[in-house]
C-alpha cells in the first residue's frame, strides 16, 4: 500500500514548486521592506505552502491561521462559507497576505477578502500556489500566484482528496479509478469534504 500507486501524473514537481516558492518569497521581501506583514494561512491546505513560503521571506514577518468550512461535495466547493477558526490577533492597521493553496471557484477568497476587509487592515492581498482560473466563479485579485493550472482536481504538497494525499511532496493527478473503487483511500475517507 503506497500514495506513489494512485497516482496518474505529475503536474508540478519538487523542484519547481521550491523554486517559484523561492521567487514568490523574494518578491514578498521586498514589496514588503519595512512593514511587518502578516502572513494568514488557510487550513488545512496552506499549511505546507505556507511553512516554506515563510522560509523564503527575508524580512520581519508574523504568521497566523484561519479554518474555514465551505459546504459542497469533496470535489467542488460551494459559495455558503464558515469560519472555523479565526485569527488569533487583530488585523487593524496590519499589512496581511492571506495564503491559499489554491483557488478554484473563488468563492472561499471572495468571502475571506470581504471578512477581512471589514476588520480595516493596511493593506490586504492574496497569494495563492495554484490557479484554476477556468473555473473562476467570483473575481478575486491574485497578488503573488504560483501556478495556473489545468481544470484538474489535483492532490499533494498540502492539498487532500478525502484527507489523503497532503503529504506527497510535488502536486499531481490521482488515476480515475481512485474516485471510485481501487486505490489507497479507505472508503471510510471517501466523500467527506475537507479543506
Ligand atoms: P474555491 O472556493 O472553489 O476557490 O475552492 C478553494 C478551496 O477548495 C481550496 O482552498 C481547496 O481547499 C479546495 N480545492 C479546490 N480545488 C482543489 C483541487 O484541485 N484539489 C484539492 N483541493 C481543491
Ligand atoms: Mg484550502
Amino acid at each position: 500500500m503506497n500514495l506513489i500507486d494512485d497516482i496518474d501524473e505529475i503536474l508540478i514537481p519538487e523542484d519547481v514548486l521550491k523554486a517559484r516558492i523561492r521567487e514568490l518569497g523574494e518578491r514578498i521581501s521586498g514589496d514588503y521592506a519595512g512593514k511587518e506583514p502578516l502572513l494568514v494561512g488557510i487550513l488545512t491546505g496552506a499549511v505546507i505552502f505556507v511553512s516554506d513560503l515563510l522560509r523564503s521571506i527575508t524580512i520581519p514577518v508574523q504568521l497566523d491561521f484561519m479554518a474555514i468550512s465551505s459546504y459542497g461535495n469533496s470535489t467542488e466547493s460551494s459559495g455558503i462559507v464558515r469560519i472555523l477558526k479565526d485569527l488569533n490577533q487583530s488585523i487593524v492597521g496590519r499589512h496581511v497576505i492571506i495564503v491559499d493553496d489554491i483557488i478554484d471557484t473563488g468563492y472561499t477568497m471572495d468571502y475571506l477578502l470581504e471578512t477581512l476587509k471589514a476588520r480595516y487592515p493596511a493593506s490586504l492581498a492574496v497569494c495563492a500556489l495554484l490557479d484554476k482560473a477556468s473555473r473562476r466563479r467570483r473575481h478575486v485579485p491574485i497578488h503573488y500566484r504560483g501556478f495556473e493550472i489545468p481544470d484538474k482536481f489535483v492532490v499533494g504538497y498540502g492539498l487532500d482528496y478525502s484527507g489523503i494525499y497532503r503529504n506527497l511532496p510535488f502536486i499531481c493527478v490521482l488515476k480515475p479509478e481512485v474516485y471510485g473503487l481501487g486505490g489507497n483511500l479507505h472508503e471510510t475517507y471517501r466523500g467527506i469534504p475537507t479543506r
